[in-house]
């Protein structure tokens, strides 16, 4: 096991995370609850983002489109409650960061109360005005482009982005929108490994890259899926545990211990 982290990470010891300058690949993966950021974080993660991603991992949603401020809010608080070294990034879910930006920056300070150390936002050049006013109103930002799950409807689906040379080229245009207007690292999700590299390549601050190749400079995987907890997981995951069955299992012993009068056994009683 991993000695534990003795200093918290900061943003600007993640924003100067390049592996080109000689940085170890930045490790992110998500956590929705204390257990979740503890487990986490004793390994040594650098950063745990509280995903809107808890709509469809935990709260048994299609999509992350239902989740709200108030639920990440919630999840953040709990992440936070862990007090772990790694930096809290909460992610701004749908709707909170379109309307305008004196919302954006009023829902941005809910999870930073909430105990995030950054926000994360997805979206391209659209979004630069709502950057701007959390930056301004000192909320790191975390950019995240490329297959949006907020952007479902639009994409048609869950598909990979940037599959043709325009539409690659409009991706690296808005990754260098997003570290323009403040952005201290950017997610790149769902893009050929070529294109992940080529915004690697073009950005002075990290990208940290799921289902875009080993070129980026961190990855993140969703903490449910790692643990094989989620029974299917898209291509790019690479499932380390698989938790999901093991935990039916052992519930599978308890009831059968339950049902044949072995549990509770005399050391497990009172006297
Ligand atoms: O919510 C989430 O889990 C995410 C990651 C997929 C980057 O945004």
């Amino acid at each position: 096991m991993p000695e534990p982290r003795s200093t918290p990470v900061t943003v600007p010891v993640v924003r100067a995370a390049k592996r080109r300058d000689g940085h170890l690949p930045l490790v992110m993966v998500t956590a929705y609850d204390a257990p979740g950021a503890r487990i986490a974080d004793a390994a040594g993660v650098d950063l745990i983002l509280v995903g809107d991603s808890v709509a469809n991992n935990v709260l048994g949603y299609e999509d992350t489109l239902q989740v709200t401020v108030e639920d990440m809010a919630h999840h953040t608080a709990a992440v936070a409650r862990a007090r772990p070294k790694a930096l809290v990034v909460g992610d701004l879910p749908w709707l909170s960061y379109h309307l305008d930006v004196v919302d954006t920056v009023r829902n941005g300070a809910t999870l930073i109360r909430a105990g995030a150390g950054a926000v994360k936002l997805e979206g391209g050049a659209n979004r630069v005005p709502m950057i701007e006013g959390l930056v301004a109103a000192e909320i790191p930002v975390m950019g995240h482009l490329g297959l949006t799950p907020q952007s479902i409807h639009t994409m048609g689906g869950y598909k990979v982005q940037g599959r043709t040379d325009a539409a690659a080229h409009s991706l690296a245009v808005d990754a260098k929108a997003l570290v323009a207007a403040g952005c201290f690292a950017v997610v790149v999700e769902g893009v050929p490994a070529a294109v992940g590299a080529a915004i690697t390549e073009a950005l002075d601050v990290p990208t940290i890259g799921i289902g875009a190749g080993p070129a980026c400079d961190g990855q993140v995987l969703v903490l449910h899926d790692l643990l094989g907890i989620n029974p299917t997981t898209p291509r790019f995951v690479r499932r380390y545990a698989e938790l999901g069955q093991e935990a039916t299992a052992a519930v599978a012993a308890y009831a059968a211990d339950v049902r044949s009068g072995v549990f509770p056994a005399d050391a497990e009683v009172y006297h």
